[in-house]
């Protein structure tokens, strides 16, 4: 009898652990790399949270915390979520966890039966799909455009949705996309989660202040309030706090959803790292001035990046919205040959003959269901962006 289940078998681990293994590894053989794949803030975690966390273990807050979370940052959670996004949650309907990875988790876990649908919109992020793949659910894919900024349609939503779907997943601003849904688009979805009153929609607003261009962020509950019986918002510290090694995340929804949570998360992990839990009340109600700060260095960066993108010949990207993330159009180099005379026949090959012959590590489009493309972050400096993307230049233009 084999040893590993089925369903596991299916899943892929997520291709950003491997690239980062494989760009590990030719680092241990001395090659210089520049790794423009990670989707984590290259700035530090603000002092200010760090001293929060050293008080609270000099406070010996070291026991088991409450599975559920702190109730004293649920209400930070409820006040951000006032304070920011006008919504109004009582801590009762909100749960904190090791991440917004193990939150999606744990709903996942708590809803799905077997062959239940959920909608994912391609380009989407990749550790979606592998969720709901052991939760032993079928992810549907729904495909949005870069000629329309990867903006979902209505009419295309319409046409995902069956009998079977239990959930939609929205994710603005996007990872890989860094599309940034508006007003508009957000009520046109509305109109056709009203149509459909068995879908539930989880929102994963992790990159909610990693907007630019003085956009504003909206969630879907801003525009269509009636929606909130069968809506849950996911949120974490991971990326516009700089904490992504504290795993935090949160989410805040109908109190039947939340207790089916907390009872997957009482038997499996337990409750979010205690002392780190205190450092995020610190986080959600001390000072926020730093995220405007990297927010001007993301914005600069990603010009830097969308300008030498598109100055070599055959790639393209649109100027993200939100997020740290470029998604970069390679049809063009599909079927032509490294100066090796290996063929270039998927976005893959193309990740490793960047990552082999010019050392710079990025994330093929395939894993976020949307191909041929290649994910560049910019959360690195600009004098590491500009090195890779002269080697990235260099390379392609080696390709016949
Ligand atoms: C869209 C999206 N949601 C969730 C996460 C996971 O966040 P966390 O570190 O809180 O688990 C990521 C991380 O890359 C992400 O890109």
């Amino acid at each position: 009898m084999a040893i590993v289940a089925e369903h596991v078998n299916r899943v892929k681990a997520s291709e950003v652990s491997v690239v980062s293994a494989k760009a590990l590894e030719l680092e241990r053989q001395g090659r210089d790399i520049i790794r423009l794949s990670a989707g984590e803030p290259d700035f530090a975690t603000p002092d200010h949270i760090k001293l929060a966390c050293i008080k609270a273990l000099c406070d010996n807050k070291t026991k088991y915390p409450p599975v559920i979370g702190l109730f004293e940052l649920r209400e930070a959670i409820c006040a951000k979520l006032q304070r920011d996004n006008a919504l109004e949650y009582s801590p009762s309907e909100t749960i904190v966890s090791s991440g917004c990875k193990q939150v999606i988790y744990n709903a996942m876990t708590a809803t799905l039966n077997p062959g239940d649908e959920v909608v994912l919109l391609a380009p989407y992020w990749m550790s979606y799909a592998g969720i709901v793949q052991l939760s032993r659910g079928t992810p549907v894919y729904m495909p949005t455009h870069q000629k329309e900024g990867f903006k979902p349609a209505a009419a295309a939503l319409e046409e995902a949705i069956t009998p079977k779907t239990k959930w939609v997943f929205l994710n603005s601003p996007g990872n890989p996309s860094g599309a940034v849904y508006g007003e508009e688009d957000l009520k046109a979805l509305s109109d056709v989660f009203r149509r459909h009153p068995h879908v539930w929609i989880l929102s994963d607003d992790i990159y909610e202040y990693l907007i630019y261009d003085g956009r504003k962020f909206i969630n879907l509950l801003n525009v269509a309030p009636d929606l909130r019986s069968r809506f849950l918002l996911v949120n974490g510290l991971s990326k516009a706090y700089c904490m992504p090694g504290w795993r935090l995340g949160y989410a805040a929804g109908p109190e039947e959803l939340i207790k089916a949570m907390f009872k997957v998360q009482s038997q499996s992990t337990s409750g979010a790292t205690h002392f780190c839990q205190w450092a995020a009340v610190t986080a959600l109600t001390g000072d926020h001035s730093f995220i405007s700060a990297h927010n001007a260095h993301y914005q600069d960066r990603r010009d830097l990046v969308v300008s030498m993108v598109n100055a070599i010949p055959g790639l393209s990207c649109r100027p993200p919205e939100g997020a740290f993330y470029c998604f970069i159009g390679c049809a063009e180099y599909l079927g032509r040959k490294t100066p090796k005379g290996v063929v270039i026949s998927t976005d893959e090959n193309l990740v490793e003959y960047l990552l082999n012959e010019a050392g710079v590590a990025t994330i093929p489009g395939t894993p976020f269901g949307m191909a041929p493309y290649i994910r560049v972050s910019f959360a690195t400096s600009e004098p590491k962006i500009k090195a890779a993307l002269e080697r990235v230049g260099d390379a392609i233009r080696q390709l016949r």
